[in-house]
Parts: structure tokens; sequence; C-alpha cells
């Protein structure tokens, strides 16, 4: 027990782990889902808490696996999803269970999320205007989604991060507004480039903004000083110079791929193990999980898609091929 680990053919080592737990979505962001939505997958394909929690031992306790996040489509439209993070909690308490959230529900959800044992959050979110918040989740309940973060705020689940999908001609002038909410209140804000992963298909390069332009933009108001991570993670990472609180980090998937660094593999609501956001297959377990498959049977095939793990992804390169899933159907 905890002595293997999940090796790919590229000597990365995969220790996080991104469980959807839904599909669905109470929103429609934009660069996520269309506006009608899109097929949803019927309860019975869904993996049960107790197969969720089953699995994610498997890659705890056998393969050393630390930081858990739970995702979605939005995941607390699932059900006393506070009763898997408690599940999960059990597995070791010293887990770092975390959570990404679209936040409208939070108000009702952070506090028994944080009693069972969720140690942090990411909450989406992309402009601070009602109107735009209308146009780009495509959904009137802005109000409630800033009420959520504060809920998540008063039930302890610090440190909160933001995460701001940044799109050309949609957002991109509030990134200063970010950096400054940031200061305010100490939260993390992530900047994110818009990636290929959007339910309409529309997708350009165009309607990227690369990380360093919106860099520039923040530092022409606020210097930034790097924070040298022990361990690289995704997100370049920055504090104020003059000491403000909170924090900024640049998550440059499309502009400066973070593939080499990579140690990450995801779990879909309906059981599907992908080892990339943009693979073009996964290795379903649910009907080994639902056929008797022993743990080590059902590890084996979690060590061999692990080791398959594609180099990175081809996002401005001949050859890239977009997933037929978007965002919500794999889980951020
Ligand atoms: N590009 C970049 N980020 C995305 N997210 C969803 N779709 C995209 C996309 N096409 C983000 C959401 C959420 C996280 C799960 O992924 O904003 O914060
Ligand atoms: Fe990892 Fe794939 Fe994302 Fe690259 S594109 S960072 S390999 S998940």
């Amino acid at each position: 027990m905890g002595t293997a680990t999940l090796r790919d053919s590229y000597g990365r080592i995969a220790d996080d782990l991104r469980i959807s737990i839904t599909d669905r979505c109470n929103f429609r962001c934009i660069y996520c889902m269309p506006a009608e939505g899109l097929k949803w997958l019927k309860r019975d394909d869904l993996l049960r808490f107790e197969e969720i929690t089953r699995l994610a031992r498997i890659f705890v306790q056998k393969y050393g696996v630390r930081t858990i996040r739970i995702t979605g489509g939005e995941p607390l439209v699932r059900i006393k999803v506070e009763e898997l993070v408690g599940m999960i909690n059990e597995l070791d308490p010293t887990l770092d269970i975390t959570m990404t959230t679209n936040g409208v529900l939070l108000r009702d959800k952070a506090q028994a999320l944080k009693d069972a044992g969720l140690k942090r959050i990411n909450i989406s979110l992309d402009t601070l205007n009602m109107q735009r918040f209308h146009e780009m989740a495509r959904s009137d309940q802005f109000d409630r989604t800033m009420d959520g973060i504060d809920a998540a705020r008063e039930a302890g689940l610090w440190p909160i991060k933001l995460n701001m999908v940044v799109m050309k001609g949609h957002n991109d002038d509030e990134v200063v507004d970010f950096a400054r909410l940031a200061r305010d209140k100490g939260y993390e804000v992530r900047f994110i480039e818009y990636m290929p992963l959007d339910g309409d298909g529309t997708w350009t390069n165009e309607q990227v903004v690369p990380s360093r332009r919106i860099q520039e933009q923040i530092e022409d108001l606020f210097p930034l000083v790097p924070v040298n991570d022990a361990r690289p993670g995704p997100a370049t990472r920055f504090k104020f110079a003059d000491g403000a609180q909170g924090g900024l980090g640049f998550i440059s998937s499309v502009s400066q791929a973070f593939c080499t660094t990579c140690n990450r593999v995801r779990l879909t609501a309906e059981g599907g193990l992908r080892t990339c956001l943009f693979s073009l297959q996964e290795t379903p377990l649910r009907e080994l999980l639902r056929s008797g498959a022993s743990d080590e049977h059902i590890g084996q095939v979690i060590e061999t898609a692990v080791w398959r793990k594609e180099e990175g992804h081809l996002i401005n390169k001949p050859g890239f091929i977009k997933p037929a899933k978007s965002m919500s159907q794999i889980g951020g």
C-alpha cells in the first residue's frame, strides 16, 4: 500500500486526480457549453458515490495521490455532494480535497462542505459586471454567485481561488479589476487562457488573450513579484510587490503549455479515465467496477492508461484535433 506511483512514459508522476461528478450545470458559460445545454448522461451512467470512493481509495492508498479535486459540470448540482467529500476525506483526512464550482449554490453548501472535509475551493468568476455575467454565464444569478463567494469565506474555505477565463472582447478589459479584487479581499485570482474545449466549437486563437498581455496590463498599475514554487504547477504565480494581500496566477494553457510538468489525471462522471484534457480516447472504468473486478485488476488498468499519457496537447500545431467532449463533460 502506498508504495507505487502512477508514472507515464515521459517520467511524469500523476498525483493529482480530478473527479467530475456530473456533466450538468446550472450555467451555460459561452466558453464551455452551448446555450441549449448538452445531452446529459443518464442517472445510471454516473458513477455512484461508493464507486467514486472506491476508485479514489485505489488512487490514494495504492498510488499515493495527494490531491483530489471535485469538478463537474457544476458539482453542487449533484445532491448531497458533501457526503461524497466526507467519504473521500475518511480515506485519509490529510488529503488535499478541493472543488471547482461556479459558486451559485455555495450559500447553502459551503459550511456543510467545510465540515465534511473540503480544504479549499476554486470559484469560477469571469466578470464583475451583472450585464456581462448574463452574457458570459448566460445566467441571471450574478448576485447569488457573489454571495456564494462570501459564504465560502465565512465557512473558512480558504484560500479562495477565483478562476477567470479571459476572452478577447468579452472580459479582457476587467483583468485589472480582478487584480484589485485580489488585493482588496485577499483572493488568489487565476487568469486562464481560453482553450478549445467550448461546447459550441467556435474557439479561435484570435479570442485568446496571452497571459503575457494580461500581466503587462496589471503591472502598469500593480507591480508583481514572482512566487517560486517548490513544485511548479500550471499557474505561474505572483504576489504584489507592495506587499498587499492576495495573489495572482496565470494559466497559460495555450500560449505556453505546461504539459511537461503535468501531474494530473481525470475521471469523468461516467467513469472514464482521461490522462489529458485533450485526450482523444479515454479508459472506461465503470463496467470494471460493476462487474466485480478486483482492486488489483482496476489498478493495472489505471497504471497502463497513465503510462500511455500523451506527451502534451497540440493546440496551434498541425495535427491538433479538438476533443469531442467539452470542458463540462471532462471536468476542469
Ligand atoms: N477554456 C479555459 N477554461 C475553461 N473552463 C471551462 N471551459 C474552459 C475553456 N474552454 C474553466 C472554468 C472553470 C474550470 C473548471 O475550467 O472557468 O473554472
Ligand atoms: Fe496536462 Fe493535457 Fe493539460 Fe497538457 S493539456 S497540461 S498534458 S492535461
